[in-house]
């Protein structure tokens, strides 16, 4: 059988029966896309949380849950074949072919039928996607119904309120294509999508095509004879456009259905799945699980990648779910940023342009807080105003008060990091010149405005903020967020006297065009070194003022997998009481400023909050396995590994089924190639200090440095770089094991341990 074989391959995930309470489970895991629009891998004939989102289209704030092309029913002497009738059933994500595969056989009233198909679409042509699907009668002739779906119902909330993003505007049929449009509540956004279907033996069509339509769902179908044994197939492509993209979105998009041929649309698709694997894939020998989790990481990081022509970023969900209501946050920043930059440098610039395309709001955002510069969203929509919630669910399932909005500040400081590393791997300077640096120094600006000095200790204080642990609501000097508004203020300081000599005249601009006077940087400067640290003398670090007088508790138990339980006795809305951590606070400090602290100072503030942090966030194990690999504490790295990279096809947060977790994607790549391969950018040199968990005999993958792409194999023994670079003489430095080398284009250095 078709998918038979491939069960048990590292490409391969695979669904073996159809379980009712897991239907929206396999949905996310199984979302089709290509950044310009994300699929839920749903039951053709059983949608459980439908879901097509289109990147960028926001109406109301939040993205909208667009009608759903991918709806298929198969009737069979007037009963739909269902999931209650399966008898056997296997689904397979093909993440080497981009493909959903299917094969179910039904049984009603005590006949068969075998159900067949392949989903996909295109990463060619974005606005395309099909289902070529085969039936065949097992048993008897009988006649058969293929009804093909523009499902355009209302979708609800994550608390069952519907949502009324929409409404259809038109349903109908044009050339014997299926259509239905709709516009967007608030901003009138055009959305349409198109479909055709044929039914085909051999190569000739049988049966007629009939349309019928309610005022929220289109709908076509093929009635037919099916004679016992014989495979039929069925065909449906689907066309989606909106009014971003054309004028004529309706003619547009029926336009691209005509004439297209599903085997050259499938061949053309596989193609470019394997030239991005060619890109992109990690290969990691002798470890077959991590393997299969480590791609599907990828697969799903590279389908929420939007096209370069959409104005828009990575949600916390990405295109597979909308529990923030598809705003984008510091998730993508700190956690699926450095994947795009090592390995597809030009999205990663096209992200970080998101944000500038919005730093008017930033600026405004900031004027009406009475700062200065420029104070980003902590949840950013279409047009980067802050588009927070003032109420959330708690994990409870209890509603509570959002304060992020208000206090959360430091993503100003977030999105400056990730300029940082764009600028140290690839040396854009274009880029820093003409748009990085403006953002860089409104930041410096909002945090010189930000800190209040304390008269008494005359060291700059930043006070009611939220870090990143936020089961705490209101707290002064958050060690992560002063270390970081000190770093933003210091690297402005720097980049201005950098740009002021190499670039004079792009210097005059950039402080003509935002009014910046020498003495500003000075000040930045000065604020900098005098920002207050809750450092003790042996290392070890205070997250924040007075929180070693918070009540100590310290995780005792661990479920199965070794995820902390939560401690008896603490009831959830007095746990900002206790010194229990949400997600890595003071540990992505140490993390992402790896190289401003000693490895005693890791190793001691690592075991303080280890059992102090509850992971409630998809957003920490990945810090906590990086500064493990960083103390030499491979193996709990590995396990740390093992659980983040499984943490969707295990579930390990129990809300897989709303979406997938785009940090742990980005924060699985991370510990792989930053942390396990030791890959980073050190000072002008590309530095490799590998340290490869035991079970692992051989990892291998590509990226990016300075412009030119590498090839790396690390071994126990050695490891290997080959330099693949179009230009000719090049010779780079590179420092492997703490010793300096320098490679030349197509050079191949081998290095023993
Ligand atoms: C985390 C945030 C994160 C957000 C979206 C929250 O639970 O605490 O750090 O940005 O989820 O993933």
């Amino acid at each position: 059988m078709f998918l038979e074989k491939r069960s048990g391959n590292e490409w391969i995930v695979c669904e073996e029966k159809v379980e009712k309470e897991k239907l929206g489970y396999w949905e996310t895991l199984f979302t089709l896309g290509n950044g310009y629009l994300g699929s839920r891998g749903a039951l053709e004939e059983r949608i459980e949380h439908s879901g097509t989102y289109l990147a960028g289209i926001y109406d109301n704030e939040r993205i909208v849950n667009s009608p759903n092309p991918i709806c298929l029913d198969i009737w069979v002497e007037g009963s739909k074949l269902d999931i209650d009738q399966v008898l056997e059933h296997k689904r397979a994500l093909d993440m080497r072919r981009g493909l959903l595969l299917r094969h179910t056989v039904f049984k009603q009233n005590k006949r068969r039928f075998d159900y067949r198909s392949k989903r996909f679409f295109s990463p060619v042509n974005r606005h395309l996607g099909g289902i070529l699907a085969t039936f065949k009668s097992l048993d008897k002739d009988v006649e058969v119904v293929v009804r093909s779906k523009i499902e355009g119902k209302g979708k609800k909330d994550l608390f069952g309120r519907p949502l009324n993003q929409y409404f259809i505007t038109e349903v109908g049929e044009k050339g014997g294509l299926l259509y239905l449009v709709a516009n967007t509540s608030e901003l009138g956004i055009e959305l349409c999508f198109a479909t055709s279907l044929e039914i085909l033996d051999g190569d000739k069509p049988v049966g007629t095509l009939s349309f019928s339509f309610d005022s929220e769902t289109s709908v076509a179908e093929v009635r037919f004879i099916a004679k016992k044994g014989k495979s039929y197939r069925i065909n449906k492509l689907i066309s989606v456009f909106t009014s971003k993209d054309t004028k004529s979105v309706k003619r547009v998009c029926l336009g691209a259905l005509g004439n297209r041929k599903p085997s050259s649309l499938l061949r053309s698709h596989q193609d470019a799945w394997k030239r991005k694997w060619n890109n992109f894939d990690i290969e990691v020998k002798g470890d077959k699980d991590v393997q299969r989790s480590i791609r599907f990481c990828l697969y799903h990081l590279l389908i929420a990648a939007p096209p370069k022509r959409i104005d828009t970023s990575i949600a916390p969900n990405t295109l597979t779910g909308d529990t923030y209501q598809g705003h984008i946050f510091w998730d993508t920043e700190i956690y699926m940023l450095p994947f795009f930059i090592y390995s597809w440098p030009s999205k990663a610039k096209d992200l970080i342009l998101y944000r500038y395309k919005r730093l008017g709001n930033a600026r405004l955002a900031a004027k009406e807080r009475r700062y200065a510069g420029s104070l980003w969203p902590w949840e950013s929509a279409q047009d980067g105003r802050e588009a927070t919630p003032d109420w959330w669910v708690n994990f409870d399932g209890s509603k509570m008060k959002v304060w992020t909005k208000e206090r959360e500040h430091h993503i100003s400081g977030d999105l400056v990091y990730a300029i940082a590393l764009y600028y140290q791997f690839t040396k854009d300077e274009k880029f820093i010149l003409e748009q990085g640096a403006e953002i860089v120094f409104e930041t410096a600006r909002f945090w010189a405005s930000r800190v209040t000095r304390n008269a008494k200790s005359k060291k700059y204080e930043i006070r009611d903020v939220i870090g990143p642990n936020e089961f705490q609501k209101k707290v002064d000097n958050n060690f992560y967020t002063n270390f970081l508004a000190g770093w933003v203020l210091k690297y402005a300081h720097t980049l201005f006297h950098f740009i002021k000599q190499k670039h004079p005249s792009k210097f005059e601009a950039i402080v003509e065009k935002i009014g910046l006077s020498d003495r500003e940087p000075k000040r930045w400067k000065e604020i900098s070194e005098r920002l207050k640290l809750n450092i003790s003398s042996s290392g070890l670090i205070e997250e924040f003022d007075e929180y070693f007088k918070r009540k100590d508790v310290v995780i005792k138990e661990r479920n199965e997998s070794g995820m902390p339980l939560w401690p008896a006795g603490v009831r959830l809305e007095d746990v900002g009481k206790t010194q229990l951590v949400k997600q890595a606070d003071v540990v992505l400090g140490l993390c992402l400023f790896s190289n401003e602290f000693s490895l005693q100072a890791k190793k001691i503030n690592f075991e303080y909050y280890e059992p102090r942090t509850i992971h409630k966030s998809s957003l920490s194990i990945p810090t906590y396995a990086l500064i493990a690999i960083e103390i030499g504490e491979i193996e709990k790295a590995y396990r740390y590994l093992q659980l983040l990279a499984n943490s969707d096809l295990s579930n390990l947060f129990g809300n897989t089924s709303r979406g997938i977790h785009g940090a742990s994607l980005g924060g699985t790549w991370q510990v792989v190639v930053r942390g396990f391969g030791g890959v980073k950018s050190k000072e002008e040199k590309l530095s490799i200090n590998p340290s490869l968990p035991r079970a692992w005999q051989k990892l291998k993958f590509r990226f990016w440095w300075h412009g030119h792409n590498f090839e790396i194999a690390i071994s126990k023994e050695k490891v290997s770089v080959f330099l693949r670079t179009k230009t000719k003489d090049v010779r780079l430095p590179i420092e492997i094991y703490n010793h300096t080398y320098y490679i030349k284009s197509g050079e191949t250095l081998t290095i023993e341990r």
